[in-house]
């Protein structure tokens, strides 16, 4: 597939196919995402990977954890309590529109729980991967580790898979520690799921607004 390709087509794949990934289309993807550009070459992400059954504990234990509302708490904050006005508006615009376009309703309170569960589902994926960084990690390492997992969905679409970058989960740091053997001096990022795309699942053809050019650019 041409780079545009690659990057224009992704997008956040919310239903999949059984298919289970195999070890050599992971490290195919890994592969490319190596050539991400980090501070000095440090290269601080790693991955933690489980696929088929492993998968399918990974998710049996998110599910166990969101079910009986575990208490959670990230290895860290992702964003302020209070985000600017205009970012507010553009998260809660793909918010009601990804449940318009699931046919759920705002006051639908058992539709909006199965909607935010399908996370802990890991969205049926069978494929999941767990981006870590080392305990003592600063914010320019983050930087980095977004262009590892930037690339790191490209090399996976290289390759036939698509998948959803999952801050959700990470609320769940231990579950994903122990279900994935991460050792306790690395800081649990986030999670991909991936698989084949199912393409009969209406949810796969949401897509989300971007802003133009123009109004991502302040000329000098
Ligand atoms: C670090 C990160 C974490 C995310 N976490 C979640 C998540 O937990 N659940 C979810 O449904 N989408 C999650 N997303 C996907 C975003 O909602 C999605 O990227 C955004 O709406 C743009 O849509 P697109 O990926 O289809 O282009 C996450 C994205 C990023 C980059």
């Amino acid at each position: 597939m041409n780079a545009m390709d690659l990057i224009k087509g992704r997008h956040s794949c919310r239903a999949y196919l059984p298919d289970v990934p195999s070890r050599e289309q992971v490290l195919a993807a890994v592969e490319l995402a190596s050539t991400a550009a980090s501070s000095k070459n440090t290269q601080p992400w790693m991955l933690h990977v489980a696929v088929g059954p492993s998968c399918d504990r990974v998710r049996e234990a998110l599910l166990q954890a969101f079910d009986t509302a575990a208490p959670a708490k990230a290895d860290f904050k992702y964003s302020p309590a209070e985000l600017p006005a205009q970012l507010t508006d553009r998260a809660r615009q793909s918010g009601i529109a990804i449940l318009a376009h699931k046919g759920i309703g705002r006051d639908d309170k058992d539709a909006r729980r199965a909607h935010d569960r399908e996370n802990f589902r890991l969205f049926g994926a069978p494929g999941v991967a767990v981006l870590t960084l080392p305990t003592e990690s600063e914010r320019g390492n983050f930087l980095d580790a977004g262009q590892f997992l930037a690339t790191f969905m490209l090399g996976l679409r290289e390759v036939g898979l698509e998948s959803i970058p999952m801050f959700s989960v990470a609320n769940y740091p231990g579950v994903l520690r122990e279900g994935l053997s991460i050792a306790g001096d690395r800081i649990v990022v986030c999670a991909v799921a991936f698989g084949v795309e199912d393409h009969g699942a209406p949810v796969n053809s949401f897509r989300t607004m971007r802003e133009s050019p123009e109004a991502l650019v302040a000329w000098a």
